[in-house]
Formats: C-alpha cells, sequence, structure tokens
C-alpha cells in the first residue's frame, strides 16, 4: 500500500504489524504524515522504522510527541548510582547502570526490568494507561532479545460468544505489586502506596476504529466481584488465548530500529538473553491515552 505522501506499509504478519518505509523520521515530520502514522497504528497496531542509526534523544522525542502527548512522569525504579539517560522523558529500557556497565544480578532495576518479559500493557497500573511507546535500539546482545507482541484485537475477535458475553462488562485492578509481586520483589510502605490498584476494563473499544480488544496485562491481577482464584484463573485462560502463536508477531531487533505499538490494543513481552554478559539498550517513549480507560469502555453490543 502506498499513499500519495510517499509512504508504504509493508505487512510484518498476516494478522497485523507492518514496516514503514518512505519517511525519515530522524526529521520533523507534518501534519499529514503524522495523519498517516495514525491511520496505519490504527490498522496495524505496531509499526517499524528501520533505519540503521538510532535516533538522538531530541529526535525520538520530536517523532513521539508529533503522535500525541507523553506520559506524565511516574516513580521510576533506577539502578542504585541513579539514573543512566540524559532525560527523564526517555525510559530506559536496558541492563545499564550509568557509564553503560552492566546492572549486578541482585539489582532491583535489573530484577524490575525482568518483569518486561511478562506479556503485558505499557502503563496500565496507571488510571490513565499508555497509548503508543516507541522503542529505539541503541545496542543489541548477538543472540536473544527479541520482543513479541501480541494482537488484542484479534484475540477478542475469535472469543466465543459465550465468553464473549460473560467478561464483557468486568473490571479488572492493575498494578505494579501484582505483576513484580509475581516475580517475588519486595516492596517500600512508599511503593506500596504508589503502586495502589487501578481500575480498567477487561473489554476497550477503539476510540477510531471502534473495534473491540481485550485488555490484558501482567500488571491485572483482580477483577472487581470475583474472589481472586476465579479472577487469576480468568486472566491466565484468557493471556494464553490471546498470545496464541497466530496473534503474535516476533521482532528480531537491530541496532536503530525504531518499533512502536498501540498499548490499547496489543500486549507485548521481552524475550530472555545472556543480560549478565551482554549489554541491551533500547530507549522508549511512551504517549498517554489522555483520559482514563474506564471512559472509553462503552457497552458493548
Ligand atoms: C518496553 C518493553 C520489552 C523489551 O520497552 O516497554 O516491555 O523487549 N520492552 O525490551
Ligand atoms: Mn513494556
Amino acid at each position: 500500500m502506498r499513499n500519495t505522501l510517499g509512504l508504504t506499509f509493508t505487512p510484518l504478519h498476516p494478522v497485523f504489524a507492518a514496516e514503514c518505509f518512505g519517511v525519515d523520521i530522524s526529521e520533523a515530520i507534518s501534519p499529514a504524515i503524522a495523519a498517516a502514522i495514525d491511520d496505519a497504528m490504527d490498522q496495524y497496531a505496531v509499526l517499524v522504522f528501520r533505519r540503521g542509526t538510532p535516533l538522538t534523544t531530541e529526535q525520538q522525542i520530536r517523532f513521539t510527541k508529533s503522535l500525541g502527548e507523553l506520559e506524565p512522569p511516574y516513580t521510576k525504579i533506577e539502578a542504585e548510582e541513579g539514573a543512566r539517560l540524559d532525560n527523564p522523558l526517555l525510559s530506559d529500557i536496558s541492563n545499564l547502570a550509568p557509564g553503560d556497565r552492566i546492572l549486578s544480578r541482585e539489582d532491583r532495576k535489573r530484577l524490575f526490568t525482568l518483569g518486561n518479559q511478562m506479556w503485558h500493557s505499557d502503563s496500565s497500573y496507571k488510571t490513565v494507561p499508555a497509548k503508543y511507546s516507541a522503542l529505539c535500539a541503541h545496542v543489541i546482545p548477538p543472540t536473544g532479545s527479541d520482543t513479541e507482541f501480541a494482537d488484542m484485537r484479534a484475540a477478542w475477535d475469535m472469543l466465543d460468544p459465550g465468553t464473549k458475553d460473560q467478561i464483557k462488562d468486568l473490571v479488572t485492578e492493575h498494578s505494579r505489586i501484582f505483576s513484580k509481586g509475581a516475580l517475588g520483589i519486595q516492596f517500600t510502605e512508599k511503593e506500596l502506596r504508589d503502586f495502589a490498584p487501578v481500575r480498567q476494563p477487561l473489554v476497550r473499544t477503539h476510540p477510531h476504529t471502534g473495534r473491540h480488544s481485550l485488555f490484558l496485562s501482567s500488571h491485572a491481577g483482580r477483577i472487581v466481584g470475583r474472589p481472586l482464584p476465579e479472577a487469576l484463573m480468568l486472566l491466565r485462560e484468557l493471556t494464553e488465548h490471546a498470545t496464541q502463536r497466530e496473534f503474535v508477531y516476533r521482532h528480531k531487533w537491530r541496532v536503530g530500529d525504531l518499533v512502536m505499538w498501540d498499548n490499547r490494543v496489543t500486549m507485548h513481552r521481552g524475550r530472555p538473553y545472556e543480560d549478565m554478559k551482554y549489554p541491551r539498550d533500547l530507549r522508549r517513549t511512551t504517549l498517554t491515552c489522555g483520559a482514563p480507560a474506564m471512559e472509553y469502555s462503552q457497552a458493548l453490543q
């Protein structure tokens, strides 16, 4: 598909995800180009821009901002020596401490980052969750460390009508306490207060396309009105359904790749690699949905 602006989107998977050609995202983009990228995000939910050279901090922030509003800062888990990156608007998705030293086995930032290997939607633990995330690859280890994406619209579509009917109005609670807690991470009193669970609809409706999608995440740990074992069993069942191979695109990183995904309609997870041996440096900018997801959830037909 090539539109009049010279953009081309080549599908990478039968269900979703495409590679975008014909735009230099290191330059400022026009509102028309931004609108075309937004339209492609509505369709593909994951877009890959392969450039060979990582964006600078300023370029990545400018590109992301041309598609919406950046998320406000949230409690960060940093290496013992503090932040590595020069700009708080970037999330440091790496196994590195300041000075690019590999984090020690026990470092809390390393242990938190391991949680990215569970299927999740970014910031689903915030009342106002994330819209797009844009992740740019600076250093990639020789093996492993792919990122997988799953299409939550396809997952909804493929549920049987009875299940759709049973779950369509359910409300879940999300918190980092549930996701990182499942890995055995302990929290301070302040973190327990900061990470208080927030409510999210289990089924979302996309504001432009009207398509429904499952809103699942490793951060989801309760269903309002359901006993805990029943809630966890249902969330586990739905997550297994939603992450079947046919709904999953696996991205093999090259340095300079920027992958952007819509957290409203996808989940993602990192895959393991030898993180005590090889550096891996990716940097993320994140756009906010701008309003609580609960406000977008409408009665489904
Ligand atoms: C993220 C994330 C997975 C990865 O950047 O939000 O979950 O493979 N990344 O690093
Ligand atoms: Mn993530």
